[in-house]
């Protein structure tokens, strides 16, 4: 069984809390909140009070992705405001292994998100440090983009450094995922799956998360 989170990038703003609480009502496992801040990313989403108003109603772990510069800025923030989660991008980290240990210093869980172009290989020396792995299927900023397909391999790749390593590393994979992309990220090795559209512009995203979850 897959872990599902549903990106609220792709639910509805202006019904926040009738999306969170359907997610509540549903099989699914987290809330991915994608947080963007028109620099790292050509896009802004949305910040801390958003956060802290989908956690007054989650009754989930929010797994809140950070596309911004200099994270580091934000991590006591994003603990107050409600996150279990907190994964920042490889590629916006100088110092990724202090911003590992202040994040779970704080008292979440660390992600490290990989750009498409980032290979798994930098990892090698850090991923017993690291709680969850996000593999980016797109390049990240906007939902709805279609998946790239080398993340089935990078996941292979990651799965295998994990196992030597025998870290108890999650994989996540964020972007372009569906029933079908989803089924070989699975096979691959993929314990977590992100969805934002395929949840949300389905005529039946609960029925949609299982059909997730079965994979
Ligand atoms: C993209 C975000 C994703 C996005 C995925 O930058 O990190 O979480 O919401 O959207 P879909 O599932 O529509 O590709
Ligand atoms: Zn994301």
């Amino acid at each position: 069984m897959a872990i599902v989170s549903p990106s609220l990038l792709a639910s509805d703003f202006a019904n926040l809390q009738s999306e969170v609480e359907m997610i509540n009502d549903s099989n699914a496992d987290w809330f991915h909140v994608d947080v963007m801040d028109g620099s790292f990313v050509p896009n802004i989403s949305f910040g801390l009070p958003a956060v802290k108003a989908v956690a007054k109603h989650a009754q989930k772990p929010l797994d809140v992705h950070l596309m911004i510069v200099d994270p580091d800025r934000y991590i006591q923030h994003f603990a107050d405001a409600g996150a279990a989660y907190l994964t920042v991008h490889y590629e916006a980290c100088n110092h990724l292994h202090r911003t590992l240990q202040a994040i779970k210093d704080a008292g979440m869980k660390a992600g490290v998100a990989l750009n498409p172009h980032t290979p798994v290989s930098v990892l090698t020396h850090i991923i017993k440090d690291i709680d969850l792995v996000l593999i980016m299927s797109v390049n990240p900023g906007f939902g709805g983009q279609t998946f790239i397909k080398a993340a089935v391999e990078k996941v292979k790749e990651l799965k295998n450094l994990i196992n030597k390593n025998e870290a108890n590393t999650i994989i996540e994979v964020d972007g372009g995922v569906n029933t079908q992309t989803g089924a070989d990220l699975v096979a691959a090795g993929a314990d977590a799956l992100v969805a934002g559209s395929f949840v949300f512009k389905s005529d039946n995203p609960k029925q949609t998360i299982d059909d997730l979850k079965a994979l």
